[in-house]
């Protein structure tokens, strides 16, 4: 590829159109957006439900960087570079498990849940400890959520947990259970998934299921009332309605909207799948549709949490992780069928995999050019936006 100029492009970007080739298949790009996104922003790592005891990890890697989430004796979650201080060794080599201590395959150093070091055999009398305790990241938590930042500086976190905390409260994220977890990799880039799942102009062609479950899926039919009336019993059971749009300086959107009547559940047959989650009454809850940018989708039932998490492998590769999370006390076989449960998001996420992936293809054409956006692509534009906005501070 010829070399490209990031600058060039950046100020030739018109809001309103497709970006440019170079953005979605040039390494110069992407090497720009791990460090104005990935390396700036709040990322979504996973939730509280997958390390439910002390000493519980999982692993998350961006980038070159392997970070080891794990819950620590009291409950918090800890966040460090899986990497050891004294010459480097990787410490944790499974995906995830369990360690009462973090022990580095290596040569045995110690090192406590918290990341301090606890043993460093046969080092001197004067070896201080103290200096060589795992490196850490930031971390935060809102309802169950578990974000990191790699940034040096990280943004202040308050407002994500304003915007997103009232929507994910009732769930009780914390006492709930994973009950499937899956990762994809799809061949594209990384924002075509985002923007994907920013639109649903292609719901109607697309998405049969889900324009069976969700009224105004497809764009052609009236919700207005509908919503207003749901709102209104939402409110009433004291459930977040109002809807939270990012603007310049934030990242999160969150809504609630309406089920089609008559339907319980994000299902394939319309009809619940499992006990209602946390604290919800009932199925009634319709759904909420939660984003953070750059890599946080959540869209929810009343009886089931489904969140996807996307992180770019290279600038034409993406990873992107599925989650369904049930009430603590569900049962599988009893009250919930694994299959039942899932099999809405994974034709879902089949249907959007292909269309990311076509997209990408056409993409690489040489004959590809920005295209326009509609209005019914809105929350496309605010992304590319956002995305552009980053890389021009870079
Ligand atoms: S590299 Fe970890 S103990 Fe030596
Ligand atoms: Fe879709």
């Amino acid at each position: 590829m010829n070399k490209i100029n990031i600058d060039t492009l950046l100020s030739n970007y018109q809001s309103g159109f497709s970006l440019e080739q170079p953005f979605y298949t040039a390494e110069e790009i992407l090497n720009v957006e791990w460090k104005s996104i990935w390396r700036s922003h709040w990322i979504y790592a996973g939730n509280v439900a997958q390390i439910p005891k002390s000493g519980d990890y999982f692993i998350y890697k961006i980038q070159q960087d392997e970070i080891i989430l794990i819950r620590g004796n009291n409950g918090q979650v800890h966040a460090h570079y899986n990497t050891c201080t004294h010459r480097g060794s990787a410490i944790c080599l499974e995906q995830k498990g369990r360690a009462a201590k973090l022990v580095c395959p290596y040569h045995q150093w110690v090192f406590d849940k918290d990341g301090t070091l606890l043993n460093a055999r046969m080092m001197p009398d004067d070896f201080c400890k103290g200096e060589y305790n795992l490196r850490p990241v930031a971390v935060e938590t809102t309802e169950g959520l578990i974000f990191i930042s790699l940034s040096k500086d990280p943004p202040d976190f308050s407002p994500i947990r304003e915007s997103l905390g009232p929507f994910v409260k009732p769930y009780l994220v914390a006492e709930s259970k994973v009950a499937c977890i899956k990762n994809y990799t799809l061949r594209a880039n990384w924002k075509l998934v985002a923007e994907n799942f920013r639109e649903c102009y292609h719901c109607g062609g697309a998405h049969p299921e889900y324009c069976n479950a969700v009224i105004g899926a497809n764009l052609r039919e009236d919700t207005t009332a509908l919503t207003a009336e749901k709102n209104k019993t939402w409110e009433e059971k004291g459930l977040a309605t109002k809807l939270i749009e990012v603007t310049p300086g934030t990242t999160s959107y969150a809504v609630r909207y309406p089920l089609r009547p008559g339907v319980e559940s994000y299902s394939t047959d319309g009809k619940k799948v499992s006990i209602p989650m946390g604290a919800h009454p009932d199925h009634d809850a319709g759904v909420v549709g939660l984003v953070n940018y750059p890599n946080f989708w959540m869209d929810s039932v009343s009886d089931y949490i489904w969140t996807m998490r996307i992180t770019p492998i290279n600038v034409s590769t993406t990873d992107v992780e599925f989650c369904w999370l049930v009430d603590g006390k569900a049962e599988e076989g009893k009250d919930y069928q694994l299959e039942h449960l899932t099999a809405f998001w994974e034709i879902t996420g089949d249907q959007d995999g292909q269309l990311c992936e076509n997209n990408f293809k056409g993409i690489e054409s040489n004959a590809y050019k920005p295209g326009p956006y509609g209005p019914v692509e809105d929350q496309v534009i605010n992304f590319v936006d956002w995305c552009v906005t980053q890389l021009q501070s870079k």
